[in-house]
C-alpha cells in the first residue's frame, strides 16, 4: 500500500490530523515541515503548504516527488457560493478551476491557458469513498466545482461572478493548483472543504470565527476516508 498525502493550507487545517497521527517523524524540507506517520495501517504524510496557489503547488509536488505519496487528499475550509452551503457544511470538488487565471485578451475563456484545462476533475474512487462515509455517518455532503484564486473573496459581486463563470459551488485559494500538480504527475487526488464563510462582506469576520471549527469538521471526515482507502 502506497503512502497517502494529506495536506492543508494553514496550521489550523492540519492540527486535527496531527492529533490523531502515530509514530510521527518531522522532516524539514523546502522551507516547510512534513509529518510522516501512520494512521491505523496506513502510512501518511501530512503538511500544510501556507496560503495560495504557489505554496500549495510546491507542497503537493514535494509530497509526491520527495515523499513518494501515491494519493493526495486535501482538507480545509472554503467560502460558500451556493446558497445551500452553510457554515460547517462539507463540499467535495468534482472539478477545480482557477478563477483568477485570465488571458481572455487572446480570445481564451476565463481559467484557460493553452495546453491546460479550465476544470480538472478529481479522482472518482476517492469521491465515492467520501460518499460512502457521508452515507454511513448520515453527513450532508455536497459535490460541485470548486474555484481557486490567489484572493480572499469578501465581495458579493466577485463571488457571484465566480459562481456564474465557472458554475462553482465554493471558492478557496489552493485546490486548483494541487489539481494541476496531481493531474500532471498522475496521482489520484481529492479536495474536501468545510464552509467557513460566505465570501461576502462578512467573510473576514466569519473566517476568523469559524476557521478552527470548520477545519476540524473537514479533517475528521478525511480521517474517516483514510481508513477506507484500499489499494
Ligand atoms: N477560504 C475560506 N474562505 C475563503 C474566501 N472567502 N475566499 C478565499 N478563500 C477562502
Amino acid at each position: 500500500m502506497g503512502k497517502i498525502a494529506i495536506m492543508g493550507a494553514m496550521p489550523e487545517e492540519i492540527d486535527p490530523l496531527l492529533a490523531k497521527l502515530e509514530n510521527v517523524k518531522e522532516n524539514g524540507y523546502g522551507a516547510n515541515i512534513y509529518y510522516e506517520g501512520s494512521y491505523g495501517s496506513k502510512e501518511v504524510v501530512v503538511a500544510y503548504s501556507k496560503i495560495g496557489k504557489v505554496f500549495a503547488a510546491l507542497t503537493a509536488t514535494i509530497l509526491i516527488e520527495k515523499f513518494g505519496c501515491e494519493k493526495l487528499l486535501f482538507s480545509g475550509v472554503a467560502g460558500a457560493i451556493s446558497d445551500d452551503l452553510k457554515i460547517g457544511d462539507l463540499v467535495i470538488a468534482d472539478g477545480l478551476c482557477q478563477h483568477d487565471l485570465d488571458i481572455t485578451a487572446f480570445g481564451h475563456p476565463y481559467g484557460y491557458v493553452p495546453e491546460g484545462e479550465v476544470c480538472i476533475p478529481t479522482d472518482v474512487n476517492l469521491r465515492n469513498i467520501a460518499k460512502q462515509v457521508a452515507k454511513e455517518k448520515d453527513i450532508k455532503l455536497k459535490e460541485g466545482v470548486i474555484a481557486t484564486g490567489d484572493q480572499f473573496v469578501a465581495s458579493f459581486e466577485r463571488k457571484e461572478w465566480v459562481g456564474k463563470t465557472f458554475k462553482a459551488s465554493a471558492l478557496e485559494m489552493e485546490g486548483a493548483s494541487v489539481a494541476v500538480v496531481c493531474n500532471a504527475l498522475n496521482v489520484p487526488f481529492f479536495i474536501l472543504r468545510a464552509i467557513s464563510d460566505s465570501a461576502d462582506m462578512d467573510a473576514g469576520f466569519d473566517f476568523d470565527a469559524f476557521l478552527e471549527s470548520s477545519a476540524k469538521v473537514s479533517a475528521e471526515f478525511i480521517l474517516e476516508m483514510v481508513g477506507r482507502i484500499e489499494e
